[in-house]
């Protein structure tokens, strides 16, 4: 792509000691550490209250034993066995012993969660979530009705403007700068005004949630698009586990959104075209609440295999069972998605439901503390930390537990904030060079001046469907490769692409092509990684590798953007307590 000829762009330049990038529940956690010792400004593309942690539904997992017995120890090794044991135990079971402080801290600062009878934070069940190592189901999701994440992050928005972080929404990220291995600044535009603001600071926290958008059918919000980790993926921070997509069972069928497992942990049941319970075939202990990456499967076999209702490519989430005034009090919102986009009263007639893409178990690889792991061995990016969605941990492995994303957003978050603030003292202000800023304006100069037939929309659809329809819940080498070699194609065609809008203002066209440029390298490390990994395991299933394979693949693929081409090396996964045995539920 040519960077010749360069615009004549407004520049403002800031200083604060912390960048945060993301005013999700990561980035406002986060905030309330690093404030302590120095400024703090968070970057948002959207209006913080609009970060797509609003959206998360059924709950927070903590072992608090409200309504029942339950153990932080029983949380790890669930947590352990959904994630088909790739998950590191180490930062797993510090999340787990984590979780009660952290809810009993969003109790004080204000969460309004639901409550007990007996005045207690209200508990349900969730997939995977069990009592005495896997025996039986247990309440552990902490929740406000089935608005949690909205709940959560109202609260820590709150506090962050109490506490004096400053926000710049509205602000899309155009790069990290990373020099000399060390975190210098941001620059990113400003959407309202089309003006570029540059950030030089000592400490930046990328926040910036997943990329399910690309995906046709995704719970995820349209913002979420993960530019963040390709801008550092082409600098040669490597990606972790990125063959690792959790598609979430219960997506509202032709949307994609949303139905919380909260509703299948009120009692709800799927059922196929034969109004059989299907799940008791496929997990005779868990069923209904089994871990995501069986259920999802589950039903699209069930499809497959011609059970869909009235041979469709749906089933059915059944909840007319339940008494009404659960609905009402404790889901409310997916009672009324369904009454608003599909017509129907889930009191009354059954969901139409199928699997949507939904989180992201790889990413931005980092330790404990949230600093941004540069290799396999450890060395890390001085100043640079990432946390929530956008990063592994790797808490979450292979599949991810239904509550353990808010909880990782928050644990996480807050130590990454705690280890900017611990070590705030050692870290020098940054420089961002003149060379890459002249090489942002000359993207936006690309995109402006651009000539050619194509537009965005129909390379971002075509490369959404491409994913669906080959890299999704089933996979195949040769589906891979297809998917792979269409990347490439669509890859060739954006440099033809044509934008109608030229303007500065609110140029949506121009963000959504920004956008689409990164969801390419996000779909080709999927999809490169999901090939290497000959295996199956959680939720990355090879029909042509249909086992999981322990002697070769107990470990976390790193890959590497190289002047060469892609590289790829490999990280043994951490085992302290539980040692992998067969996954039956
Ligand atoms: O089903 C849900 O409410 C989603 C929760 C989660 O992804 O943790």
């Amino acid at each position: 792509m040519g960077y010749t000829d360069h615009t004549q762009m407004e520049i403002v330049k800031h200083q604060y000691d912390t960048v945060i990038i993301g005013s999700g529940l990561a980035g406002l956690r986060a905030s309330l550490e690093a404030v302590k010792v120095g400024s703090v400004v968070i970057l948002t593309k959207l209006y913080p209250t609009r970060s797509h942690s609003t959206a998360a539904q059924g709950g927070i997992g903590a072992a608090l034993g409200n309504e029942e017995e339950d153990d932080p120890e029983w949380h790890f090794f669930d947590t352990v066995k959904g994630s088909d044991f790739l998950g590191d135990q180490d930062a797993i079971e510090f999340m787990c012993y984590s979780a009660i402080p952290i809810v009993i801290e969003l109790e004080h600062l204000g969460v309004p969660f639901s409550r007990t009878a007996d005045g207690k934070i209200a508990q349900r069940r969730f997939g995977g979530h069990t009592k005495y190592f896997g025996k039986e189901p247990v309440r552990r999701a902490c929740y406000s009705a089935d608005r949690t994440g909205h709940a959560v992050l109202h609260a820590l928005y709150e506090q962050a403007l109490k506490n004096q972080v400053k926000f710049f929404e509205e602000f899309q990220v155009l790069d990290i700068v990373i020099e000399d291995g060390i975190a210098q600044g941001v620059i990113a535009l400003e959407i309202k005004r089309g003006i570029l603001h540059l950030f030089e600071t000592k400490a930046i926290i990328v926040a910036s949630g997943g990329f399910g958008k690309i995906f046709k059918v995704t719970s995820n919000a349209f913002a979420t698009t993960g530019e963040c980790l390709s801008i550092l993926f082409e600098q040669g921070i490597p990606l972790e586990d990125m063959e690792f997509f959790q598609f979430h069972p219960t997506g509202l069928y032709g949307l994609g959104i949303l139905i919380t497992e909260g509703a299948r942990g009120e009692g709800g049941i799927l059922i196929n075209g034969r109004g059989e319970r299907f799940m008791e075939k496929y997990a005779p202990t868990l069923k209904d609440l089994a871990p995501r990456d069986v259920i999802s499967r589950a039903i699209l076999t069930e499809i497959k295999e011609g059970r869909g209702i009235k041979g469709k490519e749906y089933v059915y989430l059944d909840l007319t069972h339940l008494d009404p005034k659960i609905l009402e009090k404790r889901l409310p919102e997916i009672s009324s998605f369904c009454k608003t986009y599909l017509g129907i009263d889930p009191a009354k007639e059954p969901i139409p439901v199928v699997p949507t893409a939904h989180y992201a178990m790889g990413g931005i690889p980092t330790d404990i503390k949230g600093r941004v792991l540069r290799d396999t061995n450890g060395s890390y990016v001085a100043g640079l930390y990432a946390a929530g969605e956008c990063a592994c941990v790797s808490v979450h492995g292979a599949n991810r537990l239904g509550c353990n994303s808010l909880l990782d957003t928050l644990v996480f978050g807050k130590e990454a904030g705690l280890d900017v603030a611990k070590n705030f003292k050692n870290f020098l202000r940054g420089k961002i060079p003149s060379y890459r800023i002249e090489k942002v304006k000359g993207f936006i100069e690309f995109l402006n001046s651009n000539k050619g037939a194509e537009r965005v929309a129909p390379l971002r659809e075509r490369l959404q469907r491409t994913l669906m329809d080959k890299a999704s819940v089933f996979r195949t080498k040769r589906s891979l490769e297809e998917a792979l070699e269409e990347i490439n194609n669509l890859r060739e065609r954006f440099r033809k692409v044509e934008l109608k809008d030229k303007g500065t203002v609110f140029n949506q066209e121009r963000l959504q092509a920004f956008e689409l440029y990164h969801m390419f390298n996000l779909a080709e490390a999927l999809v490169r990684s999901a090939l290497v990994r000959e295996e199956s395991r959680g939720a990355h299933y090879r029909e042509d590798f249909p086992y999981r394979d322990d002697q070769n693949w107990l470990k976390h693929t790193f890959i590497f953007k190289t002047p060469q081409g892609v590289e790829f090396k490999f990280k043994p996964v951490v085992i302290t307590k539980f040692q992998p045995t067969e996954r039956i539920f």
